[in-house]
């Protein structure tokens, strides 16, 4: 069932608000003969002005609707000049493109209903405006992805799920695409799954702690633990990392969703004062910071997946990819799960890109986990949420449904997002 292809540009905007990934991707088909092949990636970064406006929004500080407008309008012009900026990098003209994609920049999710008004009450806003966008690219704009599925009594996240699951499924080996964003999150594909058996969830935090450790600790002259120098000169504090390891999200069970709401300011504050009780220099706590972060995945996948699921490989993308020891501890402990106390212990060294550990976790003691990064695959790290947006947006665009409710934990499948049509020509 040849059909031809088109070309969608993905925006993605994440939880770190570091900037905008974007991908080109050609998609033809349908499921499950779709076909969608990478043609590119580029990002560009927020002006420091707008970050820290974005981050005043998200971390709910006393703010207008006003604001929220204004900013909601401004960032469509910078997710537009992002998109067309990636045209001129990629030689394309924007005439070419079918479709954008664009996730928009998540400034509330409350994916679980919570009392408002005396309703139970669940909700999810993205902004970055997509008329503004169709307007200044031409190009038809998909956005405002996650309402359906919470309208549906899903979660609205994760949506990623459905792209790893076009992307990665095999009929003999089960998978677990790993991204590490501001926030982490797994797709569990078990060995020739159907769509149904594909589970998902936030497992914790990504970059979101260790990026505001640093921002702190530099007083917002560093913005991120390049190659995690700063974690790696630290002192590894068995006790801090064992109460960082009580977070009781961790514990939650699936499906679950998280962000700035829960791993924001407010648990910045709660992990510097457990770094005075430990009497933690700045770099002993980024360190703890940085290894939790990988033994949060490691305890989600030993708690919740492996007693039930076989698992070969672990594909691993988002900037956290880029982190040697996050990539080191993972490796490390999905070797040895009772590093998950010894963990500070660990060496840094930092691991090649391709590496099989066995895992000696209760039932599969002869398992071997494979790590390896998305560009095994031929999908960068940094540009896979984008590669997915873009094809979530094919998707809608044809009125196919793109979530998966095993994953949000919907009642119904939907067809995700709203359409601002390219002025006519
Ligand atoms: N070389 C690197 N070393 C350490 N961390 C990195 C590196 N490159 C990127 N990162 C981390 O990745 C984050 C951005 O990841 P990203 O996937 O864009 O997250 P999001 O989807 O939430 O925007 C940065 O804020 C930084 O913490
Ligand atoms: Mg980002």
């Amino acid at each position: 069932m040849a059909s031809k292809s088109v070309l969608v540009l993905g925006l993605m905007s994440g939880t770190s608000a570091d900037g905008i990934d974007v991908a080109l991707a050609s998609i033809s088909g349908a499921p499950t003969h779709l076909h969608a092949k990478l043609l590119g990636h580029t990002s560009s970064k927020f002006p420091p002005a707008l970050r820290k406006e974005i981050l005043r929004v998200a971390e709910q500080a006393p703010i207008t609707a006003g604001e929220v407008s204004q900013l909601n309008f401004h960032l469509g012009e910078v997710l537009a000049e992002a998109a067309l900026a990636a045209c001129r990098k990629f030689r394309v003209s924007p005439k070419r493109v079918a479709l954008i994609g664009s996730h928009g920049q998540t400034i509330f999710h409350q994916g679980k209903p919570a009392p408002y008004l005396g309703h139970a009450t669940a909700s999810t806003l993205q902004i970055g405006e997509p008329s503004v966008i169709a307007a200044r690219t031409g190009i038809t704009t998909i956005s405002d992805f996650r309402p359906a599925d919470m309208a549906l009594g899903g979660q609205g996240a994760p949506l990623v799920p459905y792209a790893d699951y076009l992307l990665y499924r095999h009929e003999k080996l089960g998978r677990v695409s790993l991204n590490l964003g501001g926030i982490a999150n797994i797709t569990v594909i078990p060995a020739s799954a159907r769509p149904e058996q594909v589970i998902a969830f936030d497992t914790g935090p990504a970059n979101m702690l260790i990026d505001a450790l640093v921002a702190h600790f530099s007083r917002g002259r560093q913005r991120f633990d390049r190659d995690a120098r700063l974690a790696r000169s630290g002192r590894s504090i068995p006790a801090l990392l064992d109460e960082l390891m009580r977070d009781p999200y961790l514990k939650l069970a699936p499906p679950k969703s998280t962000g700035r709401e829960y791993y924001g300011h407010a648990y910045l504050k709660k992990v510097l004062a457990l770094g005075r009780k430990h009497r933690a220099k700045p770099a002993d706590l980024i360190r703890a910071a940085t290894v939790f972060t990988a033994l949060s995945v490691v305890d989600a996948l030993n708690r919740f997946v492996l007693p039930k699921t076989k698992i070969h490989q672990l594909i691993v993308s988002g900037g956290g990819a880029n982190n040697p020891l996050v990539m080191a501890q993972l490796s490390a402990a999905l070797r040895m799960p009772q590093a998950l106390r010894l963990a500070a212990g660990i060496p840094s060294t930092v691991v090649g890109a391709r590496y099989i550990v066995p895992l000696h976790s209760r039932g599969h003691n002869l398992a071997a986990i494979e790590i390896l990064p998305s560009s095994t695959f031929g999908i960068p790290v940094d540009a896979k949420e984008a590669f997915a947006f873009a094809l979530l947006a094919y998707e809608t665009f044809h009125r196919r449904p793109s979530n998966l409710p095993s994953a949000t934990g919907a009642h119904a499948s939907a067809v995700l997002g709203k359409i601002s049509y390219a002025p006519p020509q």
